[in-house]
């Protein structure tokens, strides 16, 4: 949804972004995109063949993201530690030509039930359906943990070479570590950690033990984003001043006690007062099983860090400082982490903000009761390196902040502003990024759509713009994408979202980037089992990876950046403060951490 555009309007924003694309890709300046002809110099991409000249078409996913040569690979024997809600949607969405769900662990029984039997509708498959009832059977008798350990204990009898780890924030480090330790490969959920410190834990594990740590935040693995992201590096949308991204829900209406089902839910642990996808109602049957005592018993060395105080905290962790990273962690990340791709890889020079529990009442309170810690209301503003950004050092010298070579530099003015709100009680734009540029707009919308308007140049009388102007593009600008207006469409285009796997949904598709990320994890893992050597994390003399492409997009540093991004936003809302990000954050081989600066100054 889009605050005031028509189905027209959104049509031509739509068919504006396959036209663009086409047109740039004509001109040789997409990598997304194939195009047909028997002139055509680049022949790196096997659907070339057969296409007709001028045509275009998406390339596939695994020939952009460079696992085109899988043929002759087994699939990674691979076990998924945390069965659920995320754990489904990654089970629903794994191709098991890549990686086979061997073995499954969670210490929620009606969860490792969940994952086994699947759901009628949506994108929670179930085991059962990729692998048919004799095997989903066989991993439920046999093949089910209920803790870690137990789960690692035989890994050789399972034959696991990784773990897909979805389990809740406060967990990821301890269990990721524990998998590296027995020298598996780990791709664990987003948010990466808890706390920074945590993460550069996670970073140092994976690099002594040599192993891969890919974590999953999807939208490095998204054919939509990536062409998108062509889009604005070809130069499309112009001199890009603001993005504005959001994610705003529907939790505030009232739950009908009368809804609440007391054969299966225990009341014990209340009932919702809102119908709130995190505040849920809690199992009797979990509850039955996951006593405190046998909670504390499963929660590692370390409860306090580690552990869940109740089933309910369990159930809810999400909404619990302890336990969860608030609203930044869970949507805020996804989307600043796309703000970073889109502005070049950047990191964020300063983040204030605004949030709280605006709504929601006091736990005790009936009517609004919800024992909620997290804010259930933010809204944070990040100032962006431009693309000439500078500053200068103690001793006058030039530092870059975007490591790009500068033209025509700036300096210090050169800030593009990226804000991030997230609301629970009003869903009518619901989300999305908008990209605003000099020249125009693109809105990319639930990972699903993209959109692509120009603005009107007002030196040109009668130029048209906006929402209603259809467009073709030219590179006359000096090399740069230029959008024009047209009455007629030319040879069209052809976009990731338009190129769907024949038959498929958004869910089994590789544009939001989940079955993807799932494949070039065990592309990555072949390929260095084929070269006989550990995982390295090498760089060379400029810092960059010298194995980049054999390891994750999104690797324990990329990762680590979208955490602090998001957990620093939350410190800056608690104190009132416009936070500096210290490069030394962003440093694993330095202890510093924004939340150890923090405490140090409380
Ligand atoms: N990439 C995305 O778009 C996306 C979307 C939703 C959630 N997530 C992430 O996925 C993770 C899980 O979220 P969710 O919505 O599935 O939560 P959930 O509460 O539905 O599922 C978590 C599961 O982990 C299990 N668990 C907890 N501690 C465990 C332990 N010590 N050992 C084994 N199992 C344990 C729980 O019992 C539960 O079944 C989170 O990190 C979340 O941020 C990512």
């Amino acid at each position: 949804m889009s605050l005031d555009l028509s189905p027209e309007q959104k049509a031509i924003g739509k068919a504006n972004f396959d036209q663009a694309s086409g047109d740039l890709a004509r001109q040789g300046r997409m990598r997304t995109l194939a195009v047909g002809g028997p002139d055509d110099p680049d022949r790196r991409d096997v659907l070339k063949a057969g296409l007709a000249a001028g045509a275009v078409v998406p390339v596939s996913a695994a020939v952009y993201f460079g696992y085109q040569s899988w043929k002759g690979n087994k699939a990674v024997r691979t076990a998924l530690i945390g069965t659920g809600d995320e754990g489904g949607v990654l089970v629903g969405d794994h191709n098991p030509e890549f990686n086979e769900i061997v073995a499954i662990c969670d210490i929620r029984p009606t969860n490792r039930k969940r994952i086994i039997e699947g759901e009628e509708r949506g994108p929670r498959k179930g085991l059962r359906r990729h692998y048919g009832e004799a095997v989903a059977r066989e991993i439920a008798e046999k093949r089910t943990y209920h803790t870690v350990d137990a789960l690692l204990a035989e890994k050789d009898k399972l034959g696991l070479e990784a773990v897909i780890i979805a389990t809740p924030l406060n967990t990821h480090d301890i269990i990721a570590k524990k998998c590296m330790d027995a020298g598996l490969h780990v791709l664990c959920e987003k948010l990466m950690a808890h706390d920074v410190s945590r993460c550069k834990d996670m970073i140092r594990y994976a690099k002594e033990k040599g192993v891969l740590l890919s974590i999953g935040h999807q939208r490095h693995y998204s054919t939509l984003y990536a062409q998108a992201i062509e889009l604005i590096e070809n130069g499309i949308l112009g001199d890009i001043r603001y993005i504005r991204a959001l994610w705003h829900r529907n939790n505030s209406w009232p739950y009908d006690p009368k809804a609440f089902n007391d054969k299966k839910f225990d009341k014990t642990y209340g009932i919702p007062a809102y119908v709130d996808s995190w505040w849920k109602e809690v199992p009797i049957e979990d509850a039955k099983e996951l006593t405190p005592e046998k909670l504390k018993e499963l929660a590692f060395a370390d409860p306090e860090k580690y552990g869940f105080r109740d089933v309910a905290e369990l159930v809810r962790w999400r909404c619990f400082n302890r336990t969860g990273g608030g609203l930044m962690a869970e949507l805020g990340s996804h989307q600043l982490d796309a703000s970073s791709i889109i502005l070049g890889h950047v990191r964020p020079l300063t983040v204030s903000g605004v949030g709280g529990k605006f709504f929601y009442g006091r736990g005790d309170d009936p009517s609004r009761g919800n024992d909620r810690e997290g804010a259930d209301t933010v809204f944070v503003t990040y100032e962006f390196p431009g693309r000439t950004y500078y500053e200068r050092d103690d001793r006058g010298h030039v530092v870059l902040k975007n490591g790009k070579p500068i033209i025509n530099p700036k300096g210090k003015d050169d800030i593009v502003i990226v804000t991030f709100s997230s609301i629970n009680t009003n869903e009518f734009e619901n989300y999305g990024e908008w990209v605003m540029g000099t020249q125009g707009t693109m809105f990319l919308e639930k990972e699903a759509d993209v959109y692509l308007w120009r603005e009107r140049d007002k030196s040109k009388k009668g130029d048209t713009g906006g929402r209603d102007t259809k467009i073709t593009v030219t590179t006359a600008g000096g090399g740069k994408a230029v959008m024009e207006s047209t009455s007629t469409w030319g040879g069209g285009g052809s976009s990731a979202s338009t190129g769907k796997a024949a038959g498929g949904s958004d869910w089994n598709s590789a544009v939001r980037g989940y079955r993807t990320e799932m494949e070039h994890f065990a592309y990555c893992i072949r390929e260095w089992q084929k070269r006989g050597q550990k995982v390295s994390y090498e760089t060379d003399g400029n810092g960059h990876l010298k194995y980049a492409d054999i390891l994750p997009r999104c690797h324990g540093e990329v990762a680590m950046a979208d955490a602090i991004l998001a957990l620093t936003a939350n410190i800056a809302m608690e104190t009132g403060q416009r936070i500096k990000f210290r490069d030394e954050w962003f440093d694993p081989n330095t202890p510093d951490a924004p939340e150890i600066d923090f405490k140090k100054r409380a």
